[in-house]
């Protein structure tokens, strides 16, 4: 066993401390192992995972069929760039395009480079397609929108600590409620430049907020009418988190094995990240259809480990899995369970407000103010009784267990849950 190998939890904390930039503020725990809904620290404690990576490990941590294809995949061929074809990239694309109902795919690698992404591709279309006067071109976004950490996306977030001193900021984005329709109306009928609105279709980092009934329904509608692309960003809702293998698939009654390709809303530009890969490798992608893609030629956008060979076989073996495995189902019946459960239990324990969500991506509102220490120390207790959550804005804990789990343990997770939300009543 190397000295690595025998590391204990202090000392790894120290050599980030000492070492590492501090953007981050992690609970301080070390994790050294993962398997399915399970991660080990490196004094061999063994915890459920309740945030996944953020909704990247859908489908359990080092689920054998991911793994093996990137085993098998970077003993062969890692990486060629896109100077030259490579076999597995076609191939992915063509199972990711038919999964997901769209002409074409455009690889990247993390959520914010397919935001950017995004982005650029709605523009070129405002200005080739649409016939959008040069850089007059606006974007519609959300307040509290979360689309990741560039120049660009830090420019439309109204997060103070993402922002402050990381000006100039880039212009072109205009910025609305969300889950207000109204709102909307507004903008798109008052300003003819409008290239495209996006949104999230349920604001996961600013707290798992669910917008109304119909909202983005309707929202696409808006936009249709006024030839405004609806890009959907679905890095953290998407690949079945939500119950559907997409948050846009809405109440559409199909399961992503029957998927009929109509789902209750189709977005114009869709954004997906996180557990396109499970967890296992940096896979994200931009889809739509010919009509807006081919404004994208060669030299206008790229990366060079975008849709690399290894991303390619893993994207597509996580993909198989959330199919094969029936996740989409899983997580709308545990998230009904889990939700059910809480609403019980809340009005006995004055420590919670409520909790929301869809599928298994849920937040519970601690009773208290958003600049209390409560939620993190609820999850410094959930740790001790060996559940990892991490707060997200102050007194809102998000949990996103993985995919993968059983009944059995959900209501094991459930009565950690709430035995730690007792020892905090007042
Ligand atoms: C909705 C959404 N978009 C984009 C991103 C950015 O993804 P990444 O951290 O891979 O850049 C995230 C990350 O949490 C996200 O939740």
């Amino acid at each position: 066993m190397s000295v690595l190998e025998r590391i204990t939890s202090e000392d790894a904390i120290a050599l980030e401390e000492k070492h590492g930039a501090h953007n981050y503020h992690p609970l301080p725990v070390v994790l050294s192992r993962g398997e399915g809904v399970f991660v080990w620290d490196v004094e061999g404690k063994k915890y459920y995972d309740f945030l996944s990576a953020y909704s990247a490990v859908n489908q359990g941590h080092c689920h054998p069929k991911i793994i093996g294809a990137m085993v098998e995949q970077a003993q062969t061929l890692t990486l060629t760039s896109r100077a030259f074809y490579n076999d597995m990239l076609g191939r992915y694309e063509k199972y990711a395009t038919e999964t997901f109902h769209f002409d074409k795919l455009l690889p990247m690698n993390t959520g914010a480079e397919a935001v950017e992404t995004a982005l650029k591709i709605c523009r070129k279309w405002a200005y080739e397609k649409k016939g959008i006067d040069e850089n007059k071109a606006e974007i519609i976004v959300c307040e509290n929108n979360f689309h990741g950490r560039t120049t660009t996306i830090i420019s439309f977030s109204n997060d103070p600590v993402a922002r402050k001193n990381f000006g100039p900021y880039t212009d072109g984005f205009i910025k609305i409620e969300y889950d207000n329709l109204n709102a909307l109306r507004e903008v798109l009928e008052s300003n003819k430049n409008v290239a495209g609105f996006l949104v999230e279709p349920i604001q996961g980092e600013a707290g798992v907020y669910v917008p109304s009934e119909g909202y983005l329904k309707e929202a696409k509608a808006l936009c249709e009418e006024h030839n405004v692309l609806f890009i959907a960003d679905e890095v953290q809702t998407g690949i079945a988190r939500t119950g559907r293998l997409l948050a846009t698939c809405g109440n559409c009654s199909c399961t992503d094995k029957h998927c009929s390709g109509t789902p209750e809303v189709k977005p114009d530009i869709l954004i997906l990240g996180k557990a396109l890969s499970g967890g296992a490798f940096p896979v994200s992608a931009v889809l739509a259809n010919n009509n807006i893609m081919e404004v994208i030629q060669p030299g206008n956008h790229g990366s060079t480990f975008g849709g690399n060979p290894i991303a390619a076989a893993v994207g597509m073996a996580a993909l198989k899995v959330v199919k094969n495995e029936e996740l989409a189902q899983n997580a709308d019946e545990l998230g009904e369970i889990f939700r059910k459960e809480l609403e019980k239990f809340i009005p006995t324990c004055n420590t919670v407000n409520g909790v929301r969500g869809k599928g298994l991506l849920n937040a519970i509102l601690i009773n208290d103010t958003e600049d209390s220490s409560t939620a993190w120390d609820i999850c410094m207790a959930l740790k001790e009784n060996g559940l990892l959550a991490k707060p997200t804005h102050g007194n809102i804990i998000r949990f996103a267990p993985p995919l993968v789990m059983t009944e059995e343990q959900l209501r094991d997770c459930i009565s950690i849950i709430t035995k730690t939300l007792r020892q905090f009543e007042k």
